[in-house]
């Protein structure tokens, strides 16, 4: 599909309802083209005609784009109906959420930096203008949305915390039916946030569950899932001389094992210290964000990250190995990660580009240990993860070992655009008015309208200016346009508007050439040096030889300033490139499009470095007598990518 199409989304099913300023159905959505932009398929399972059209059953998907434009996507490429589980944890509003904060690799008490500026511009896009009735239209139309793509028997779990919760709840209620609702999970913290004096601390999160429909099950092994007592429960428990336990409460005792097999079957339970009680809809036995920091290893920090074990219940009570499991705010990944451990297949999408590549590395790193191992991801029992790994590779059959990474809508301009409107208004230190149709915001008692940065500054964007004052006629203030870069006329043009007008007088500050202004938008890219070079030796000839790739060098002009500018004294000085490098990736057959992941160089604890040198068979198909175009993908400890590409020739 190269032109962008319209589908049609079905009504909400009703009561009750929420209302907002500016609530509005949304009875279709537009399609846009989706780019196959990275493949990581160690086992080679995909043809590239299967994944250029996955229709329903295809590898997993990792899309970076707004969730809107990729659900979208989906519902127009066969996933209407296919979806069996959806997991979101969206935002909650606050604009800390997703700032990544980076580290030189191998230096140790190097500054941490915060997260690559479009990352920063992105998430402004998100969090900053919602207003709450724009955060509940935008929450509205993903779940019209994300309804249309599940299985009549799929469920839908819905993170948050008491900021939205009553919302959503009410939202979910609208789009699903009240009658759909199976839970509301209370995830408690052992981390207390928030203030003592004035009210309880918070201590929870919630998470809530619904079904497209009546026919759900909870899945069977897990619906008897046991957690630990507490010790409250426990102290209070006496054991007689027979094995009976004492409760306040209850009586029970330990059970025979076939008492216990019965029981089982019956879904009557035996309490007893040993083997826990039964789970509730309040999980007070996950240690929640304490977690973290052994799953954090090798990864970025990401704020929100959610903890595995939290996943692997949730996944696990709600589908069943092989099930498609979607999550559209994936962040750093961590429904994929677990879908991938568990033998799900998954989708998932980000708008942030840090967290689509946070996700990548994650999944590259279990694909490949799932490969190494030859093992069948076996669904875990609950707690005790006594999961019997198969060791045939023959096991892999019918699991999906590969991902492929789309861009939908070409993301990357819009973010380009706003990481330049925000560095603007940063720089210059306008305040943003979100109140106004058409001025950006003020500087001083000025109006400021930003012009696209697309284009330089026309007459057209003038007239448009000068019609906008005419509708106003009692505003006095003066104006000012930020642009790039303006077309010549416009000079002239002002200089006679300006000559006429007693009010509203328009200057420009043309960043580009502005001597206060100007330096901050020069962005100086990464840069890297590689050589590659084809070796034959006689066992390797019928291969094409071997492929020796060495970066010999690396720079990151934003790195070193954003060091400098983090600690003034510290003069930047990184005796090894590969400091400031966290992936390398290589595709020896690189088509120009598609980035095919044939070596990722992601080590996993952050204090070690990138190897720099690689030796590679020549992609199959490659005969000595053909040339191949090898490409290396540099990303940096800020997210930013460095393409080199180099033809090697002819053995
Ligand atoms: C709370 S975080 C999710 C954290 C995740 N559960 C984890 O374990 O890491 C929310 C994510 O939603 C993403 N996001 C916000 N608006 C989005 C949109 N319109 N489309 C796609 N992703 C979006 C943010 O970039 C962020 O990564």
């Amino acid at each position: 599909m190269t032109n962008a199409q319209t589908i049609q989304i079905a009504e909400a099913k009703g009561r009750p309802m929420l209302h907002w300023v500016g609530k509005r159905p949304l009875d279709h959505v537009t399609v846009y083209p989706a780019q196959l932009v990275e493949r990581f398929d160690p086992l080679g399972e995909q043809t590239s005609e299967v994944s250029e059209n996955l229709r329903g059953l295809g590898g997993n998907l990792l899309f970076h784009g707004d969730n809107k434009d990729v659900l979208a996507w989906l519902l127009a490429h066969g996933y209407r109906g296919k979806v069996n589980l959806v997991y979101i944890d969206p935002p909650f509003g606050s604009g800390a959420d997703y700032v990544r904060k980076v580290q030189l690799r191998g230096i140790r008490g190097t500054p941490k930096l915060d997260g690559e500026s479009y990352t920063l511009s992105e998430q402004i896009q998100y969090t900053d203008i919602w207003a709450n009735d724009t955060y509940l239209q935008f929450m509205y139309e993903r779940l019209l949305l994300l309804k249309e793509l599940l299985t009549t028997d799929g469920m839908i779990y819905l993170h948050c915390d008491w900021r939205r919760i009553h919302h959503l709840r009410c939202l979910l209620d609208e789009v699903l039916g009240s009658e759909n609702f199976i839970n509301e999970i209370i995830w408690q913290h052992q981390i207390m946030g928030g203030s003592h004096d004035k009210r309880f601390p918070k201590a929870h999160e919630t998470i809530l569950w619904y079904a497209k429909g009546s026919g759900y099950r909870l899945r069977s092994e897990n619906s008897n899932v046991r957690v630990p007592f507490s010790d409250y429960v426990l102290q209070s428990m006496k054991q007689d001389e027979k094995g009976w336990y004492y409760e306040r409460r209850r009586m029970s005792r330990k059970a025979t094992p076939a008492e216990a097999a019965a029981k089982a079957h019956t879904r009557t339970y035996v309490e007893s210290p040993d083997v826990g009680t039964v789970a509730t809809d309040v999980w007070a036995d996950m240690l929640s964000y304490q977690e973290l920091p052994n799953e954090r290893q090798g990864l970025d920090l990401y704020p929100t990250q959610k903890t595995v074990k939290l996943l692997t219940r949730l996944i696990s009570a709600a589908s069943d190995p092989g099930d498609l499991i979607l999550d559209c705010f994936i962040g750093s990944g961590t429904t994929a990660a677990v879908a991938q451990k568990l033998g799900r297949r998954w989708i998932a999408a980000d708008v942030n580009k840090g967290a689509i590549q946070t996700t990548s590395k994650r999944l590259q790193a279990i694909i490949r240990q799932q490969v190494e191992a030859g093992a069948v991801p076996q669904q875990m029992a609950f707690e005790t993860q006594t999961s019997e790994v198969s060791e045939d590779l023959g096991g892999l059959a019918g699991l999906t070992h590969s991902f492929s990474v789309y861009r939908v809508n070409d993301y990357d301009l819009q973010i380009q655009h706003n990481e330049a409107v925000n560095l603007a208004v940063e720089m210059i230190g306008i305040e943003r008015v979100k109140t106004d149709a058409f001025f950006d915001g003020t500087l001083g008692r000025r109006l400021v309208k930003i012009v696209p940065f697309n284009h330089p500054l026309t007459l057209l964007d003038l007239q448009l200016a000068q019609d906008e004052l005419k509708a106003r006629p009692d505003e006095e203030r003066d104006v000012v346009l930020v642009c790039l870069g303006k077309e010549t006329s416009v000079d002239a043009w002002l200089a006679e508007y300006n000559k006429r007008r007693p009010v509203n007088k328009i200057e420009v500050i043309e960043l580009r050439t502005d001597q206060k202004y100007g330096k901050f938008f020069i962005h100086q890219p990464a840069q890297a040096r590689v050589r590659v070079e084809r070796q034959t030796s006689e066992v390797s000839e019928d291969l094409g030889g071997l492929l020796v790739i060495e970066i010999e060098d690396f720079i990151s002009p934003s790195i070193v300033e954003r060091l400098e500018m983090d600690t003034p004294l510290f003069k930047a000085q990184i005796p090894d490139w590969r400091a400031m490098v966290d992936v390398v990736l290589i595709d020896t057959a690189y088509d120009g499009q598609t980035f095919n992941i044939v070596l990722s160089d992601v080590p996993e604890r952050k204090n070690d470095l990138v190897s720099g040198r690689y030796e590679l068979p020549a992609p199959e198909g490659v005969a000595p007598g053909s040339a191949t175009t090898v490409a290396v993908k540099i990303i940096d400890m800020l997210g930013e990518e460095v393409l080199v590409t180099a033809e090697v020739g002819p053995a």
